[in-house]
């Protein structure tokens, strides 16, 4: 049998787990969902999904992608003889394909951005011309068409090249660049005159906005933000080593990926109340706002090509973590070479994206449930899908896998009392936490 590929090095573990998890979710997801769904009190409650059920279900993801070094399908096969487990794979294999469709179409928009930045906006620096110039884009039809096509086009180009080499060096050098980025505009907009009232907005909670409706979106874009529950962190570890710490691992991916979405918040809402915007603009929000911040700051056009190309990037290398799930399954299960595999992943998803992007412009109409086929997408795959493969693998991990297993993944080398704590309580969140959190939101959220 074929040696499975391996992450090279410990920093290599991180900078890709951290760069699956660190993109549009944290920079354009956190903030128009915070935005529209009451600011503070959805920050706390995101929080709290992060850390008390997100941490021990990435945890169960990287039990069983190590311990079986495995694809999302093979994994379940390899560790239960029950076939219902199975449907976790394909649960996960169709809703990676959901998400890297409508992702991609976001993608593209930063690679307009990046164009647009070359060419400072077409002269156009008021806050309102500013505003008008993405909605006469994303209603273009072609051209959101033709960037979905070639963000997945570059996707390819990298996926059929293989693991370490496409992925690993790239999340290397541009995750920390991407932090240092972010710094330089945080200082920025805390200057700005509605400073206050923006981060007030962020950090300080009002309980009257709390809704099932809230708490089950933020449950959503905690669970999308972590890369969670469609085994996309399945097989990724399942390309660790024996001796990398998974609860560091899970522990240090989630701080850093919560500093990325915070830093966001503190980014946009300062400037969404300078320039006197609705923090409730839906997912065009930050692609309005973020040229109006840049066209205030010296080194204008350097800092937005910068910053977008950045954001590109860190697309680049989520959407590469998502295609993996379904390129692992179909060269390990089917045989087939990795370039086919990839060529039938991508393909699929230049098909739907391609009509994820029309749903801005001709397609925006077309609506099942009174969402666009793009809201639908990001809808039903972030708040259904990924919490409910998330609390089939806590369970799977809690109450099926042998607790051997389980210990002996967690446990690291040389295991301190407090390890040994942090180990017994990652099993009891997976055993009770976990799941009664998510089918409690279920029922009040759905209903
Ligand atoms: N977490 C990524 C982001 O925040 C998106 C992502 C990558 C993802 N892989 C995933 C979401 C798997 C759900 C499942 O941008």
């Amino acid at each position: 049998m074929k040696k499975r590929a391996q992450f090279a090095t410990r920093l290599g573990v991180i900078a890709t787990t951290v760069g699956s998890a660190v993109g549009l979710g944290n920079i354009w997801r956190f903030p128009f969902e915070a935005g529209a769904h009451g600011g503070g009190a959805f920050l706390l409650i995101d929080l709290f999904f992060i850390f008390v059920v997100g941490v021990p279900v990435v945890c169960a993801e990287f039990i069983i992608g190590r311990h079986t070094g495995s694809n999302v399908r093979g994994a379940f096969r390899a560790l239960t003889p029950n076939k219902a487990w199975g449907a976790i794979g394909y649960l996960g294999l169709f809703a990676s394909v959901m998400i890297l469709s409508f992702y991609s179409v976001v993608a593209g928009w930063t690679m307009e951005y990046v164009y647009q930045s070359l060419s400072g906006f077409g002269g156009v620096s008021s806050v309102e011309g500013l505003h008008g110039r993405f909605d006469s884009f994303a209603t273009s039809d072609w051209r959101p068409l033709g960037w979905t096509i070639a963000f997945l086009f570059i996707n390819y180009v990298i996926l059929s090249r293989g693991v370490e080499k496409g992925i690993e060096k790239m999340s290397n050098v541009m995750m920390p660049l991407l932090f240092v980025i972010l710094i330089v505009f945080c200082v920025n907009s805390i200057t700005m005159p509605a400073a206050g009232k923006g981060l007030r907005f962020l950090f300080s909670p009002d309980f009257s906005e709390i809704s099932p409706k809230v708490v089950l979106s933020a449950m959503g874009q905690a669970f999308f933000s972590l890369s969670l529950g469609l085994g996309c962190l399945i097989t990724y570890s399942s390309y660790f080593k024996r001796d990398t710490p998974l609860l560091r691992t899970a522990g240090v991916m989630a701080s850093l990926d919560t500093l990325v979405a915070v830093l966001a918040g503190v980014i946009i809402f300062p400037a969404v109340f300078t320039f006197g915007m609705e923090p409730a603009a839906g997912p065009k929000l930050v692609f309005e706002i973020l040229p109006s911040i840049f066209s205030r700051m010296p080194l204008s056009m350097m800092w937005s090509t910068l910053f977008f190309l950045l954001l590109f990037l860190a697309s680049l290398s989520s959407t590469i973590s998502m295609s993996e799930i379904c390129i692992a399954y179909l060269t390990d299960e089917h045989g087939m070479s990795r370039r086919k595999a990839t060529i039938i992943n991508i393909a699929t998803a230049m098909i739907l994206g391609g009509l994820c992007a029309l749903s801005f412009g001709s397609l925006g109409d077309f609506t099942i449930c009174g969402m666009t086929l793009f809201n639908l997408f990001d809808y039903v795959s972030s708040n259904i899908l990924l919490p409910v493969g998330g609390m089939a693998i806590s369970i799977f991990v809690g109450w099926v896998l042998d607790k051997s297993i389980v210990r002996r993944e967690l446990t690291p080398t040389n295991c301190s009392a407090i390890s040994r704590l942090m180990v017994a309580s990652v099993i009891f969140c997976l055993r009770y936490v976990a799941p009664v959190c998510i089918a409690l939101v279920f029922i009040y959220g759905l209903l």
